[in-house]
């Protein structure tokens, strides 16, 4: 009887160990369509996550013009215009407001960065930061200033 019982209860602590180590259920697998598409909605970038992808790439284009580094400041020119679009997809409310800094900044900025003059590109640089600032006011984050950056942090500038 002694050992029945020991048995029984070797048993139940198996059933009870793949209950414990059942995975829970995976969304991607298990929701319906219009569930997995709210899901993917809520996931996407919001401003703030763009934003600070674009304040990199503010200090970094700035400094690759400065050391000479112009291909790298001509992709950061078409890194920025690339993450603008994607706000304008993630963040409809922030679309029109991305369309102005798209048609005063572009292509005015990647054309004078290609020019590899840096007075054209000091200039073109210089409207675009005021731009930016522009569309913090509209909207409604004119607190976010951006000063000239006094340094960049990709390492491929390997500043201090
Ligand atoms: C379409 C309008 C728009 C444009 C253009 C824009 N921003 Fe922004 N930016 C925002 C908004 C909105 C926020 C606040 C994000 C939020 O909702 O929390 C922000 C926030 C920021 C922040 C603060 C991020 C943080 O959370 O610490 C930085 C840095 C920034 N922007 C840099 C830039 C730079 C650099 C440019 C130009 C190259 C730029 N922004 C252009 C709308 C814009």
């Amino acid at each position: 009887m002694a050992r029945l019982i020991l048995v029984w209860l070797w048993l139940s602590g198996i059933s009870d160990m793949t209950a414990a180590a059942e995975p829970p259920a995976d969304w991607r697998q298990s929701a319906d369509m219009p569930q997995k598409v709210d899901r993917l909605v809520e996931a996407l970038p919001s401003a703030a996550n763009i934003m600070i992808e674009m304040g990199e790439r503010y200090q970094n284009l700035y400094w690759a013009a400065k050391q000479g580094k112009w291909e790298f400041a001509i992709y950061q020119t078409e890194e920025i215009k690339e993450l603008i679009e994607k706000l304008e997809i993630t963040r409809p409310k922030r679309a029109a407001s991305a369309r102005e800094f798209l048609g005063v900044v572009f292509p005015l900025l990647p054309e004078a960065t290609k020019t590899r003059d840096w007075k054209k590109f000091e200039a073109a640089f210089e409207q675009m930061r005021r731009e930016c600032m522009a569309c913090h006011v509209k909207n409604e984050m004119g607190f976010v200033q951006l000063p000239l950056p006094r340094r960049a942090t990709s390492p491929v500038l390997n500043m201090e």
